[in-house]
Protein backbone atom coordinates (compact mmCIF):
# COMPACT_ATOMS: atom_id res chain seq x y z
CA UNK A 1 0.00 0.00 0.00
CA UNK A 2 0.96 3.71 -0.57
CA UNK A 3 2.06 6.33 1.69
CA UNK A 4 -0.91 7.97 3.02
CA UNK A 5 1.39 10.78 4.90
CA UNK A 6 4.16 12.18 3.57
CA UNK A 7 6.28 14.50 5.66
CA UNK A 8 9.63 16.30 4.19
CA UNK A 9 11.75 18.53 5.61
CA UNK A 10 9.02 19.60 8.28
CA UNK A 11 10.48 22.87 10.46
CA UNK A 12 7.98 24.10 13.20
CA UNK A 13 10.01 27.01 15.34
CA UNK A 14 8.57 28.83 18.60
CA UNK A 15 10.14 31.97 19.48
CA UNK A 16 13.70 31.08 17.22
CA UNK A 17 13.40 27.93 18.84
CA UNK A 18 13.20 24.61 16.39
CA UNK A 19 10.88 22.58 17.93
CA UNK A 20 10.58 20.47 14.52
CA UNK A 21 13.80 20.47 12.86
CA UNK A 22 13.85 19.43 8.91
CA UNK A 23 11.61 16.24 9.49
CA UNK A 24 10.74 13.50 7.02
CA UNK A 25 8.70 10.79 7.78
CA UNK A 26 6.21 8.71 5.61
CA UNK A 27 3.57 6.94 6.94
CA UNK A 28 1.85 3.82 5.09
CA UNK A 29 -2.07 3.66 4.56
CA UNK A 30 -3.64 1.24 7.25
CA UNK A 31 -0.22 1.53 8.88
CA UNK A 32 -0.28 1.41 12.98
CA UNK A 33 3.03 3.97 13.58
CA UNK A 34 3.94 4.67 16.99
CA UNK A 35 5.65 8.09 18.02
CA UNK A 36 7.83 8.19 20.62
CA UNK A 37 10.60 10.56 22.51
CA UNK A 38 11.82 12.24 25.89
CA UNK A 39 9.50 15.65 26.71
CA UNK A 40 9.70 18.24 24.52
CA UNK A 41 10.92 16.01 22.00
CA UNK A 42 8.25 17.26 19.31
CA UNK A 43 5.68 14.49 18.98
CA UNK A 44 2.88 16.84 19.89
CA UNK A 45 4.17 19.80 17.58
CA UNK A 46 4.30 17.39 14.46
CA UNK A 47 1.35 15.36 15.26
CA UNK A 48 -0.28 19.17 15.73
CA UNK A 49 1.23 20.14 12.12
CA UNK A 50 -0.19 17.26 10.38
CA UNK A 51 -3.60 17.78 12.00
CA UNK A 52 -3.62 21.22 10.60
CA UNK A 53 -3.84 22.45 14.44
CA UNK A 54 -0.81 24.33 14.16
CA UNK A 55 1.29 26.13 11.28
CA UNK A 56 4.63 25.67 9.98
CA UNK A 57 7.30 27.36 8.88
CA UNK A 58 8.64 25.25 6.32
CA UNK A 59 8.25 21.84 4.64
CA UNK A 60 5.73 19.47 3.00
CA UNK A 61 2.75 18.01 3.79
CA UNK A 62 0.67 15.49 2.38
CA UNK A 63 -2.22 13.59 3.20
CA UNK A 64 -4.56 10.83 1.43
CA UNK A 65 -2.46 12.78 -1.46
CA UNK A 66 -3.54 16.41 -0.19
CA UNK A 67 -0.88 19.02 -0.14
CA UNK A 68 -1.79 20.69 3.62
CA UNK A 69 -1.00 24.12 2.79
CA UNK A 70 -3.34 24.47 -1.64
CA UNK A 71 -5.76 21.72 -0.07
CA UNK A 72 -6.18 21.92 3.84
CA UNK A 73 -9.86 21.30 4.11
CA UNK A 74 -9.73 18.11 1.82
CA UNK A 75 -6.59 17.02 3.84
CA UNK A 76 -8.58 17.70 7.36
CA UNK A 77 -12.08 15.74 6.32
CA UNK A 78 -9.54 12.57 6.26
CA UNK A 79 -8.06 13.01 9.81
CA UNK A 80 -9.58 12.54 13.16
CA UNK A 81 -7.11 13.90 16.29
CA UNK A 82 -7.40 12.94 20.45
CA UNK A 83 -5.13 15.56 21.57
CA UNK A 84 -2.30 15.51 24.50
CA UNK A 85 -4.80 18.39 26.11
CA UNK A 86 -8.68 17.63 25.99
CA UNK A 87 -9.82 20.60 23.70
CA UNK A 88 -13.58 19.94 24.64
CA UNK A 89 -15.76 23.34 24.70
CA UNK A 90 -16.36 23.51 28.11
CA UNK A 91 -20.01 25.66 27.85
CA UNK A 92 -21.18 22.88 26.22
CA UNK A 93 -22.49 19.14 26.87
CA UNK A 94 -20.42 16.53 25.94
CA UNK A 95 -23.53 15.30 23.45
CA UNK A 96 -23.27 19.36 22.49
CA UNK A 97 -19.49 18.85 21.61
CA UNK A 98 -20.34 15.55 19.47
CA UNK A 99 -23.15 17.46 17.24
CA UNK A 100 -20.49 20.36 16.58
CA UNK A 101 -18.11 18.06 15.77
CA UNK A 102 -20.32 15.99 13.64
CA UNK A 103 -21.69 19.48 11.93
CA UNK A 104 -17.90 20.58 11.48
CA UNK A 105 -16.88 17.05 9.57
CA UNK A 106 -20.41 17.40 7.76
CA UNK A 107 -22.02 14.36 8.99
CA UNK A 108 -26.12 13.55 8.78
CA UNK A 109 -28.27 13.57 11.28
CA UNK A 110 -29.36 9.99 11.08
CA UNK A 111 -25.30 8.91 10.66
CA UNK A 112 -24.01 11.42 13.25
CA UNK A 113 -26.89 9.86 16.16
CA UNK A 114 -26.21 6.70 15.24
CA UNK A 115 -22.06 6.97 15.45
CA UNK A 116 -22.81 8.98 18.93
CA UNK A 117 -25.36 6.45 20.22
CA UNK A 118 -22.44 3.12 18.98
CA UNK A 119 -18.88 4.92 20.78
CA UNK A 120 -21.52 6.59 23.97
CA UNK A 121 -21.76 3.01 24.77
CA UNK A 122 -18.41 1.40 23.87
CA UNK A 123 -17.08 3.53 25.61
CA UNK A 124 -19.80 3.80 28.70
CA UNK A 125 -20.32 7.48 28.19
CA UNK A 126 -23.83 7.53 27.97
CA UNK A 127 -25.05 9.00 31.70
CA UNK A 128 -22.59 11.96 30.32
CA UNK A 129 -23.89 12.95 27.79
CA UNK A 130 -25.98 15.73 28.97
CA UNK A 131 -23.93 16.92 31.09
CA UNK A 132 -21.28 19.88 31.49
CA UNK A 133 -17.73 19.45 30.06
CA UNK A 134 -16.32 20.76 33.26
CA UNK A 135 -18.24 18.24 35.72
CA UNK A 136 -16.26 15.72 34.09
CA UNK A 137 -13.68 14.54 35.52
CA UNK A 138 -10.42 14.01 33.31
CA UNK A 139 -10.44 10.36 32.56
CA UNK A 140 -14.03 11.46 31.35
CA UNK A 141 -13.36 14.03 29.52
CA UNK A 142 -11.06 12.18 27.88
CA UNK A 143 -12.83 9.63 26.96
CA UNK A 144 -15.41 12.05 25.24
CA UNK A 145 -12.91 13.51 23.26
CA UNK A 146 -11.95 9.80 21.88
CA UNK A 147 -15.48 9.61 20.72
CA UNK A 148 -15.66 13.18 19.10
CA UNK A 149 -12.55 12.54 16.98
CA UNK A 150 -13.85 8.92 16.00
CA UNK A 151 -16.90 10.19 14.75
CA UNK A 152 -16.85 10.92 11.33
CA UNK A 153 -14.65 7.54 11.07
CA UNK A 154 -11.32 9.40 10.00
CA UNK A 155 -9.23 7.30 7.49
CA UNK A 156 -5.90 8.92 9.52
CA UNK A 157 -6.58 8.98 13.47
CA UNK A 158 -3.81 10.70 15.39
CA UNK A 159 -3.98 9.96 19.11
CA UNK A 160 -1.61 12.16 21.19
CA UNK A 161 -1.08 9.99 24.89
CA UNK A 162 -4.68 8.76 24.37
CA UNK A 163 -4.57 6.91 27.49
CA UNK A 164 -2.50 8.63 30.05
CA UNK A 165 -4.92 9.76 32.54
CA UNK A 166 -7.04 6.71 31.66
CA UNK A 167 -7.92 4.19 33.94
CA UNK A 168 -7.32 0.40 33.35
CA UNK A 169 -10.78 -0.56 32.16
CA UNK A 170 -10.90 2.60 29.43
CA UNK A 171 -7.16 2.01 28.96
CA UNK A 172 -7.86 -2.01 27.51
CA UNK A 173 -10.80 -0.51 25.67
CA UNK A 174 -9.21 1.94 23.87
CA UNK A 175 -6.28 -0.77 22.89
CA UNK A 176 -9.11 -2.90 21.77
CA UNK A 177 -10.70 0.00 19.67
CA UNK A 178 -7.41 0.90 18.36
CA UNK A 179 -6.75 -2.75 17.40
CA UNK A 180 -10.32 -2.99 15.55
CA UNK A 181 -10.16 0.20 13.58
CA UNK A 182 -6.59 -0.86 12.84
CA UNK A 183 -7.74 -4.26 11.61
CA UNK A 184 -10.60 -1.81 9.72
CA UNK A 185 -7.96 -0.20 7.69
CA UNK A 186 -7.90 2.86 9.90
CA UNK A 187 -4.27 4.84 9.70
CA UNK A 188 -3.24 5.46 13.23
CA UNK A 189 -0.59 7.73 14.54
CA UNK A 190 -0.34 7.10 18.51
CA UNK A 191 1.99 8.75 20.87
CA UNK A 192 2.67 7.28 23.92
CA UNK A 193 5.03 7.41 26.73
CA UNK A 194 3.74 3.85 27.98
CA UNK A 195 6.48 1.31 25.92
CA UNK A 196 4.55 -1.58 26.68
CA UNK A 197 1.61 0.59 24.66
CA UNK A 198 3.68 0.98 21.80
CA UNK A 199 5.74 -2.38 21.90
CA UNK A 200 2.07 -4.13 22.12
CA UNK A 201 0.22 -2.34 19.10
CA UNK A 202 2.67 -0.87 16.62
CA UNK A 203 3.81 -1.98 13.23
CA UNK A 204 6.97 0.49 13.01
CA UNK A 205 7.93 3.00 15.92
CA UNK A 206 9.41 6.37 15.01
CA UNK A 207 11.89 7.56 17.83
CA UNK A 208 11.87 11.12 18.04
CA UNK A 209 14.40 13.26 20.44
CA UNK A 210 15.26 17.17 19.45
CA UNK A 211 12.72 17.50 16.46
CA UNK A 212 14.63 14.59 14.54
CA UNK A 213 13.27 11.57 14.00
CA UNK A 214 16.67 9.36 15.23
CA UNK A 215 15.13 5.54 14.35
CA UNK A 216 12.47 4.27 12.69
CA UNK A 217 11.59 0.20 12.47
CA UNK A 218 9.37 -2.52 13.91
CA UNK A 219 9.71 -2.40 17.51
CA UNK A 220 11.77 -6.41 17.02
CA UNK A 221 14.18 -4.50 14.35
CA UNK A 222 14.51 -2.26 16.91
CA UNK A 223 15.65 -4.00 19.04
CA UNK A 224 17.70 -5.96 17.09
CA UNK A 225 19.49 -2.76 16.25
CA UNK A 226 20.58 -2.31 19.90
CA UNK A 227 21.13 -6.06 20.39
CA UNK A 228 18.26 -8.53 21.28
CA UNK A 229 19.87 -9.79 24.76
CA UNK A 230 20.49 -7.86 27.39
CA UNK A 231 22.30 -8.51 30.28
CA UNK A 232 21.30 -6.35 33.61
CA UNK A 233 23.19 -6.22 36.51
CA UNK A 234 24.21 -3.85 39.72
CA UNK A 235 27.65 -1.74 39.73
CA UNK A 236 28.35 0.80 42.41
CA UNK A 237 24.93 1.00 43.26
CA UNK A 238 23.92 1.59 40.14
CA UNK A 239 22.18 -0.86 37.57
CA UNK A 240 24.19 -0.91 34.14
CA UNK A 241 22.78 -2.86 30.98
CA UNK A 242 24.94 -4.45 28.44
CA UNK A 243 23.14 -5.75 24.94
CA UNK A 244 24.47 -8.36 22.79
CA UNK A 245 23.30 -10.49 18.85
CA UNK A 246 23.19 -13.91 20.77
CA UNK A 247 22.37 -15.55 23.94
CA UNK A 248 26.15 -17.13 23.83
CA UNK A 249 27.43 -13.68 24.05
CA UNK A 250 25.41 -12.12 26.75
CA UNK A 251 26.32 -15.38 28.67
CA UNK A 252 30.13 -14.99 27.95
CA UNK A 253 30.04 -11.52 29.27
CA UNK A 254 27.30 -12.48 32.27
CA UNK A 255 30.66 -15.14 33.28
CA UNK A 256 32.66 -12.58 33.63
CA UNK A 257 30.51 -10.50 35.98
CA UNK A 258 31.63 -10.99 40.17
CA UNK A 259 29.90 -14.04 41.59
CA UNK A 260 27.63 -12.17 44.58
CA UNK A 261 26.16 -9.73 41.95
CA UNK A 262 22.64 -10.08 40.93
CA UNK A 263 22.33 -10.42 36.68
CA UNK A 264 19.38 -10.97 34.72
CA UNK A 265 19.88 -11.93 30.92
CA UNK A 266 16.82 -11.19 28.98
CA UNK A 267 15.40 -10.24 25.36
CA UNK A 268 16.18 -6.54 24.80
CA UNK A 269 12.53 -4.28 24.83
CA UNK A 270 11.98 -1.24 23.17
CA UNK A 271 12.47 0.56 26.58
CA UNK A 272 16.14 -0.76 26.41
CA UNK A 273 16.37 0.75 23.09
CA UNK A 274 14.59 4.18 23.90
CA UNK A 275 17.43 4.77 26.60
CA UNK A 276 19.95 3.83 24.58
CA UNK A 277 19.03 6.02 21.61
CA UNK A 278 17.97 9.20 23.71
CA UNK A 279 20.43 8.73 26.87
CA UNK A 280 17.17 9.03 29.17
CA UNK A 281 15.00 7.17 31.00
CA UNK A 282 11.34 7.03 29.83
CA UNK A 283 10.13 8.90 32.60
CA UNK A 284 13.07 11.79 31.58
CA UNK A 285 15.97 13.23 33.12
CA UNK A 286 19.57 11.74 32.93
N1 LIG B 1 2.86 26.71 22.02
C1 LIG B 1 4.18 26.65 22.24
N2 LIG B 1 4.91 27.77 22.46
C2 LIG B 1 6.24 27.72 22.65
N3 LIG B 1 6.95 26.59 22.63
C3 LIG B 1 6.29 25.44 22.41
C4 LIG B 1 4.87 25.40 22.21
N4 LIG B 1 4.50 24.12 22.02
C5 LIG B 1 5.63 23.39 22.11
N5 LIG B 1 6.70 24.17 22.35
C6 LIG B 1 8.09 23.70 22.48
O1 LIG B 1 8.38 22.86 21.38
C7 LIG B 1 9.17 21.76 21.78
C8 LIG B 1 8.45 20.46 21.43
O2 LIG B 1 7.31 20.33 22.24
P1 LIG B 1 6.24 19.18 22.05
O3 LIG B 1 5.06 19.52 22.87
O4 LIG B 1 6.04 18.95 20.60
O5 LIG B 1 7.02 17.92 22.67
P2 LIG B 1 6.51 16.44 22.94
O6 LIG B 1 7.50 15.53 22.28
O7 LIG B 1 5.10 16.28 22.57
O8 LIG B 1 6.72 16.32 24.53
P3 LIG B 1 5.84 15.57 25.66
O9 LIG B 1 6.33 14.16 25.69
O10 LIG B 1 6.20 16.31 26.91
O11 LIG B 1 4.40 15.69 25.32
C9 LIG B 1 9.43 21.94 23.27
O12 LIG B 1 10.67 22.59 23.42
C10 LIG B 1 8.30 22.85 23.71
O13 LIG B 1 8.69 23.62 24.82
MG1 LIG C 1 3.41 15.85 23.61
Amino acid sequence: MGDIIVIEDLVKMFDGKTAVDHLDLRIREGELFGFLGPNGAGKTTTVRCVATLTNFDSGTITVDGYNLRRNPVEAKSRMGVIQQQVSLDKDLTIRENMISHAMYHMMGKAERDARIRELSDLFGLEEYLDKPVDSLSGGWKKRAAIVCAMLHSPRVLFLDEPTSGLDINARRLLWDVVRKLHADGTTIVLTTHYIEEAEALCDRVGIIDHGRIIALDTPQRLCEGVGSVAVEYLEGGKTQYRYFGTREDANAFASTIDTGVDVTIRKTNLEDVFVELTGKSVGGGK
